[in-house]
């Protein structure tokens, strides 16, 4: 199948305690460029350099952390067309969202997942180009473009919440996407966490089992190379920001990782690597046995953390 219908998580909106220290964080550290901001609405927009989109992560001052919504760009319109009775089918209300409410944005279709977190979709978004230009486009930017934690791209985001196995179906009947890996419970084959795919990589979405709905466990950025996720973990070293896990390898997705917390507590992810997933790769299962090479793959070591701190 080529690439059509959802093609990957397009936005993020990422409630922040303190949109001032978040902006040091996700812009000055991390590297993102902020390419508008609402003073009014509180809220800072950003892009990753190599996105062609106008942005990809929306950050709101907010009483509370956590996530606002995320937002998955389809191929175009008639694909949101399409889709719309069949998120009703799958029993989920639609809601529609007039173009320019979310700002550089077409219409939107917006439905509460059963994991209980507020997903969008979109397929016309602004794009402002990587600073290379489409014609004879070279490879890097000018100096300066590339800053930071040298992110690429918004990669993709792990959710918590009840549901999760309906969350894997509607994924999977309506969206088209793959189910490339899973973590039951040994004892019962509950499902503990599913991963989903639309595209040639491991996972675009990931679903965690959690008690209470609308849980947000990480937003993920991918770096070009294993030598860019140490050089952020030095980056993070050097600021005294929060590190959930050091350098990693995971045994789901095979990606190199490393996990920290911006200011208000939200866990991001930085990482490069991980296998290329086709339509026939069949799923593969890990079990509660093995929780430290699924999770960890260097040391084998499962974090409590890991699995229980969530905003
Ligand atoms: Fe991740």
């Amino acid at each position: 199948m080529a690439l059509r219908g959802v093609l990957r998580l397009g936005e993020i909106g990422i409630r922040v305690l303190d949109l001032d220290l978040a902006r040091t964080h996700y812009v000055d550290r991390m590297g993102l460029i902020e390419v508008m901001c609402d003073e009014k609405e509180r809220k800072i927009y950003c892009k990753a350099w190599d996105e062609h989109d106008h942005h990809s992560v929306v950050l709101r001052e907010a009483d509370e952390a956590g996530l606002d919504y995320v937002a998955f760009k389809v191929y175009d319109d008639q694909t949101l067309t399409d889709l719309e009775p069949k998120v009703e089918a799958f029993g989920l209300e639609v809601a529609h969202i007039d173009a320019g409410v979310y700002p550089k944005s077409g219409r939107r279709l917006e439905f509460i997942l059963p994991s209980g977190h507020r997903m969008q979709l979109f397929a016309e978004k602004e794009q402002i180009g990587n600073t290379l230009g489409t014609r004879n486009p070279g490879v890097m930017p000018d100096e300066g473009v590339i800053r930071g934690f040298r992110i690429n791209r918004l990669d993709h985001c792990l959710l918590g919440g009840p549901n999760i196995d309906e969350c894997g179906r509607l994924f999977k009947e309506v969206f088209d996407f793959d189910l490339s890996e899973r973590i039951e419970d040994e004892e019962s084959r509950e499902s503990l966490a599913l991963f989903l795919t639309c595209s040639t990589k491991p996972h675009d979405v990931a679903f965690v089992i959690q008690p209470e709905p609308g849980r947000f466990h990480h937003v993920s950025f991918l770096l070009e190379s294993a030598t860019d996720v140490i050089h952020a973990a030095d980056l993070i070293g050097k600021y005294r920001i929060p590190v959930d896990v050091g350098p990693n390898r995971h045994g789901v997705t095979r990606g190199n990782t490393i996990y920290y917390f911006d200011p208000s507590g939200n866990r991001n992810e930085v990482f490069s690597g991980g296998y290329v997933h086709y339509p026939d790769t069949p799923t593969l299962t890990w079990d509660t046995s093995q929780m430290g090479p699924a999770q960890f793959s260097q040391d084998n070591v499962p974090r409590e953390s890991f699995l229980t701190v969530v905003t």
